[in-house]
This record gives C-alpha cells, structure tokens and sequence, in this order.
C-alpha cells in the first residue's frame, strides 16, 4: 500500500522558527516545502517598485491579474520568482519587511494568494508555513502546528540570521520591530494570526533547531504509520 502523503501546516509569529523548521523536515520527509510569507514579501516588493500605496486596495488588485509568484527548491533553500526574476535576496530587506503586514491584509493579495496555495498542496506531501495555513488555507490540514517563542530569544535568532549577512541592529530594535508585525498580523481583519484549536503548539525558546524538526518529523512518521497499520 502506498504511504498517504500529508498536508502538514506550520503557523506561528514572526521568527519563531518556522522557516528553518519547514524546510528541514521538508527535506527529511520528501515533501515540497512552501513559506507563504515569501510570497506575500514578493507581492510586496512589487507594489514598492511600482510606487503603489499599501493600502491602495484598487490598484493592487489590478496589479495582482498580471503577477505570478512562483518558489522553487534551489541548493541554497528556497528561491522565490516574481514574474519570472529570482527575489530571492529582494523580498529580505527592511523596506519589504515593513511593508508586508499593510499589504498581505489586502482582501485581493489573501485570496489570489491562498488559491496559490491551495493549488500546491492538492496532492499531500507538503509542509506549508506562515499565519493561516492551519486556519484558512488548510482547515482540513493532516497535521497542524503553532511554533512560539518568547519575544526576547526571537529578536536574538533574527540578530543572529542578519549579523550573518553583515547587518547590525540593535537587539531592542528587533525586537520592537516584531513585536509591532506580530501586533499587525495578529489584530487585522483578514485572516489574523490565530492558533488552530486543533494545532499543536511548540514552544522553540529553549529547543535547538534540530530538536524542533526532530519533533514534527516524528509526529508526522507516527501519524504517516499508524494510518499504513490501520
Ligand atoms: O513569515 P514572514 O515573516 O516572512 O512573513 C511576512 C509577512 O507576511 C508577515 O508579517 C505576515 C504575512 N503573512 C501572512 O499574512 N500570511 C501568511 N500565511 C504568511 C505571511
């Protein structure tokens, strides 16, 4: 009998260890791997280079009929695609950061975005993170998560990741700058950033990386087997 490939959603706010936690047990379990957030940076980055306001509803729905997001799996990680070119590095920068709550409430980028998604996880064998997925994208999802951490061990994880590209911000900054997006995600009409009653939620502030995808691999391989056995 053929193993049943899962849908598998990983939620939680910003720097949480989502990311690095998808893409690992992605890997382990042979599933596509897919980080909604990148999308919603790359919607972004294009209505900053077109010069549109982020609350212009209007004008970014219109912009959205002639826009594909694309991610494909590269050695590095992720690649993200945006009308063909590779953002991959664009959709990181503070401005695209600042952005991204204002634009990623607009009613027109949630759907043409979660249609994306739900599309890519028609057939199992997925692992898609961001705010919603347990919630709204995949209600249904076979597993689904919510990974937290304290505000203080987030700004540090995100000092880290940006001290490795040669970026210094002070740590208070980060950590206001979180706390401001995860108040943003978390109050907005569409879609806020809401644990699933039916998620289970990580707590990563004192779990090594490897502990946290230790974690939902195993569960997933319980879950995969139990379903084989029965
Ligand atoms: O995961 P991230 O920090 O790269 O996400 C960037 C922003 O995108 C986040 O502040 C809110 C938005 N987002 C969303 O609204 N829904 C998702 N499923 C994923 C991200």
């Amino acid at each position: 009998m053929t193993k049943r490939r899962l849908v598998i959603a990983i939620d939680g706010p910003a720097a949480s260890g989502k990311s690095t936690t998808a893409r690992l047990a992605a890997e382990q379990l042979g599933y596509m791997h897919i980080d909604t957030g990148a999308m919603y940076r790359a919607v972004t980055l294009k209505v900053l280079r077109a010069g549109l306001s982020s609350d212009d509803s209007a004008a970014i729905a219109k912009m959205l009929s002639g826009t594909r997001v694309g991610l494909t799996r590269s050695e590095s990680g992720l690649a993200v695609f945006l009308d063909g070119e590779d953002v991959t590095s664009a959709i990181r920068t503070p401005a695209v950061t600042r952005a991204v709550s204002a634009v990623s409430s607009q009613k027109a980028v949630r759907e043409a975005m979660v249609r994306e998604q739900r599309a890519m996880g028609r057939d199992g064998g997925i692992v898609l993170e961001g705010r919603d997925i347990g919630t709204v994208v995949f209600p249904k999802a076979d597993l689904k998560f919510f990974m937290v951490a304290g505000i203080r061990s987030r700004a540090q994880r995100r000092h880290k990741e940006l001290a490795e590209r040669g970026e210094k911000i002070p740590l208070e900054h980060l950590e206001r700058e979180i706390a401001d997006r995860d108040s943003r995600d978390a109050s907005r009409a569409e879609s806020p950033l809401r644990r699933a009653e039916d998620a289970i939620e990580i707590d990563t502030s004192d779990l090594t990386i490897e502990q946290q995808v230790d974690l939902v691999v195993r569960i997933a391989k319980e879950k995969i087997e139990k379903e084989s056995a029965g």
